[in-house]
């Protein structure tokens, strides 16, 4: 018996020690590592004082519509999209970001310079500006999860981007 556990000791270091070896085993181990960097873009803001300005990516025009533009964070409550085409067809558009990675309306309905708080006409190839309400809760736009155009008619998700 104290023979077996001894074999079986011996057996399990050099098996342990083969797989420490192994290039394959060790790449593995990096990979899990790496696995565990990427940040969170809040994170990264918090750990980067450059982060911000910050570009997202295109919009993400959901429905088809020919809905495009470029967004950035400008800064911590500020969002541009660069470029902004916006043609007539969603009922009801309005900027909005929103609590949820999808456009889901529950969220902040933003105004914007040229329509205010009213219904959302077109935009052709713009760049706009639009201001994130701050609060102790909401204090950055990175508390939030995702911006785009809401059609508040139907309750569906125009055109978005999300992060975090
Ligand atoms: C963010 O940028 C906008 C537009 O340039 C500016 O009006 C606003 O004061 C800036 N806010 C902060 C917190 O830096």
């Amino acid at each position: 018996m104290a023979l077996q556990s001894l074999l079986c000791l011996a057996l399990f270091c050099l098996t342990a020690a083969a797989a420490a070896n192994d290039p394959a085993w060790q790449g593995a181990a990096a990979k899990n590592i790496l696995k565990q960097q990427p940040k969170s873009l809040a994170e990264q803001a918090i750990s980067d004082a450059g982060f911000f300005p910050h570009y997202l990516g295109p919009i993400i025009d959901v429905q088809n519509a020919g809905v495009k533009g470029e967004v950035y964070f400008v800064n911590s409550t500020t969002i541009k999209i660069a470029g902004l085409t916006l043609p007539t067809g969603p009922p009801a558009p309005l900027f909005w970001v929103d609590y949820h990675h999808l456009l889901s309306g529950q969220g902040v309905h933003l105004p914007s310079d040229k329509y205010g708080y009213n219904i959302l006409g077109t935009y052709d190839n713009e760049d706009v500006y639009v201001t994130i309400p701050v609060s102790d809760q909401f204090p950055t736009v990175l508390s939030y999860k995702s911006f785009g155009v809401w059609c508040a008619k139907f309750f569906v998700n125009f055109a978005y981007i999300s992060w975090q």
